[in-house]
């Protein structure tokens, strides 16, 4: 059983109802909240999220890519973040970032992008719900699905067996078998399936 979690990236931004309203039976939104400093672009800020958030029923894994990301915890859980997620990399300190997304009410996850190791996760990863094995470097949509950060699943789960962990980058038909193998719970998709012709098809092919 795996979870699919369409990436809002790749949805076309002059109509995000309706893109929404195309992948309803998905298990969560997938929001990627770029900076321009962790990553060289930007995207959506709480505004963007608050307004999705009377659209939809779906669970939003809002995903924070950004440098200090303690700042915007309250702001993105004000506006609806169910689970927030943020970089290993970024330069605000773990146990201090997943104690303020638990008090303010949300799931607390932790990103690492393909250079870093598994072991980067701390102690501290008991106490998040998932954590994120990216396999492209984060910033940008429609990029090639890496395999070596694939193994980092099986680490991170025999340290921490409650885990789930998500698949995020270059994730479509041909990889997902590849990522479920390897043992995701969550794959992200967001050219596959904001680009299919139906979207329902894809994410039912998906989960497959
Ligand atoms: C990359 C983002 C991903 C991205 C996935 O920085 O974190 O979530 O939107 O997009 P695809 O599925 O197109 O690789
Ligand atoms: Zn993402």
């Amino acid at each position: 059983m795996v979870y699919i979690a369409p990436s809002l990236l790749a949805a076309d931004f002059s109509a995000l109802d309706r893109e929404v309203a195309k992948i309803k039976q998905a298990d969560m939104l997938h929001i990627d909240i770029m900076d321009g400093h962790f990553v060289p672009n930007i995207s959506f800020g709480p505004g963007v999220v608050a307004a999705l958030r009377d659209k939809t029923r779906l669970l939003f894994d809002v995903h924070l890519m950004l440098e200090h990301p303690m700042p915007y915890i309250a702001p993105f859980r004000k506006a609806g973040a169910d689970v927030i997620t943020f970089h290993v990399e970024c330069k605000d300190d773990p146990e201090e970032l997943i104690a303020a997304i638990r008090s303010s009410g949300a799931q607390a996850g932790a990103a690492v992008s393909p250079g870093t190791p598994a072991s980067a996760i701390g102690d501290w990863g008991r106490h998040l719900r998932q954590t994120t094995v990216m396999t492209v470097n984060p910033g940008f949509g429609g990029q090639k699905l890496m395999l070596d950060p694939l193994r980092k699943i099986f680490q991170l789960k025999y340290r921490f067996p409650h885990l789930l962990v998500e698949v995020d980058g270059g994730v479509n038909l041909e990889t997902a078998p590849l990522c479920k193998a390897a043992g995701a719970d969550i794959l992200v998709a967001g050219t596959s399936v904001f680009q299919a012709e139906d979207p329902y098809l894809e994410m039912r092919c998906l989960a497959l």
